[in-house]
């Protein structure tokens, strides 16, 4: 989606927040009643984006063999969240009701709720429900003093490396950026490392990873921080891994760097756990060669930190299926659901148990080695005006990886931006 697109999402986006804030939290009884019978089949529409691995097709087909007088219809959406939260702004200001089920990024709840887009889930994902899941994902649910949706995975930022290359994986950015240029050419590679460079969410995720990871933080409760040595050093870190990266980097979202790394031409990725099936899938090139590792961290932080991500379900508040549209989240979001999800679709469960699961570590036999690291996920910005923030970092992060300005003058440029936006909205 172009810029002045978003842009104008934003704007549609925030008139209503601003109309309808008052309103937050008192929709319990002004969702479309339900009629149907229970004995007509109803089809829901259940929107959400492009997923290169089987688990939506698997989940519906197994949704749809226990409930067969539900069908569900799934409405795919671009790849990137950004342009999956803009179709969202505009169908739901709009009053729109042919989607039922939403998923959400974890982003997003504080702006849907605010503006009055979801139905509350405090009665149906109940607290003995809630006390089974993850701590993190359900506070990322919960705003305002009610639950917007139901958390469906996970996600925190991990290190892939070719391991038939590298011994040990760097513990530091430095130690990474030696090893990368020690060893480019090896095993069929030719650049370092690839990651999330294209202005678009996914650079604000990698470069908070940086920053945080170098000792920086963005805000400190209602206070911009974010210009500090700590963080400008943590954008210099963004802007030396262009020089180990491909040249197209500075457009590379999710799936074009794991392509890149997939086809064996790199000898490090930046990505989500997602990556993992997909990497040791029977027709990669890199299968079995591939290592995980944690995000390494700075030379002025103490530790790596990843970025909390991850993706929610939720009920349009103008659904005219509320209480399918409910079977269908409680459904995908159960343990039965999230193995699914797990095993075909690579993602993190968000219900605890999971993590003990044979089948789901036999898989993924790194998720018991690294459940520490994921909990302590570090969350972005919570804030109804989280998507003016992110678009100020994106658009500064960008410049800065492409060298039009310096790390310096990012951080300032977000500061100051950063500063108006919780000046003029108080949060
Ligand atoms: C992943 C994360 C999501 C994040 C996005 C950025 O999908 O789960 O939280 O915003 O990547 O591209």
């Amino acid at each position: 989606m172009g810029k002045k697109n978003k842009i104008l999402a934003s704007i549609i986006s925030l008139a209503l927040i601003g109309t309808l804030i008052a309103g937050c939290g008192s929709n319990t009884t002004s969702s479309p009643s339900n009629n149907t019978s229970k004995n007509e089949p109803v089809t829901i529409t259940y929107s959400t984006g492009k997923d290169s691995t089987p688990a939506t097709q698997k989940l519906v087909e197994a949704f749809e063999k226990k409930y067969p007088n539900i069908k569900v219809k799934v409405q795919e959406l671009p790849n990137s969240t950004d342009d999956q939260h803009n179709s969202y702004v505009t169908a739901l200001s709009a009053g729109d009701s042919s989607i039922d089920v939403l998923a959400m990024d974890i982003i997003w709840t504080p702006e849907f709720a605010a503006a009055n887009w979801l139905l509350p889930l405090d009665d149906k994902f109940t607290k003995e429900m809630r006390d089974k899941f993850l701590p993190g994902p359900v506070e990322a649910v919960t705003y305002n003093g009610h639950v917007w949706a139901v958390p469906r995975f996970t996600d925190a930022g991990v290190l892939y490396y070719r391991k038939d290359i590298i011994n040990t994986p760097p513990k530091t950015w430095d130690e990474l950026i030696q090893m990368a240029k020690e060893n480019v050419g090896k095993g069929g590679t030719k650049y370092g490392i690839v990651f999330q460079g294209n202005q678009y969410e996914g650079l604000v995720c990698d470069a908070l990873e940086l920053i945080g990871s170098n000792g920086g933080n963005v805000l400190d409760g209602n206070k911009v921080v974010i210009d500090t040595p700590q963080a400008i050093g943590g954008l210099q870190y963004l802007v030396d891994l262009v020089k180990i990266a491909p040249p197209g980097v500075t457009t590379y979202q999710e799936e074009d760097a794991r392509n890149v790394f997939q086809q064996g031409e790199a000898i490090f990725m930046r990505n989500w756990p997602y990556a993992w099936s997909l990497l040791n899938s029977d027709d990669s090139p890199v299968k079995g060669k591939v290592g995980i590792a944690p995000i390494p961290r700075g030379k002025d932080g103490k530790v790596g930190t990843p970025v909390l991500g991850g993706w929610n379900l939720g009920i349009n508040k103008y659904s005219k299926h509320p209480e399918e549209a409910w079977k269908f989240i409680e459904f995908v979001t159960s343990e039965e659901g999230q193995k699914i999800t797990a095993l075909e679709g690579g993602n993190l469960p968000t219900i605890k148990s999971l993590y003990q699961d044979k089948e789901v570590l036999a898989k993924n036999p790194y998720w018991a080695d690294f459940y520490d690291v994921f909990i302590t996920a570090k969350p972005r910005p919570v804030s109804p005006f989280y998507p003016q923030m992110s678009d100020s970092m994106q658009i500064n992060f960008h410049k800065a990886l492409t060298g039009e300005i310096s790390p310096e003058q990012a951080v300032k440029n977000v500061a100051k931006d950063l500063d108006e936006i919780i000046k003029n909205n108080g949060k």
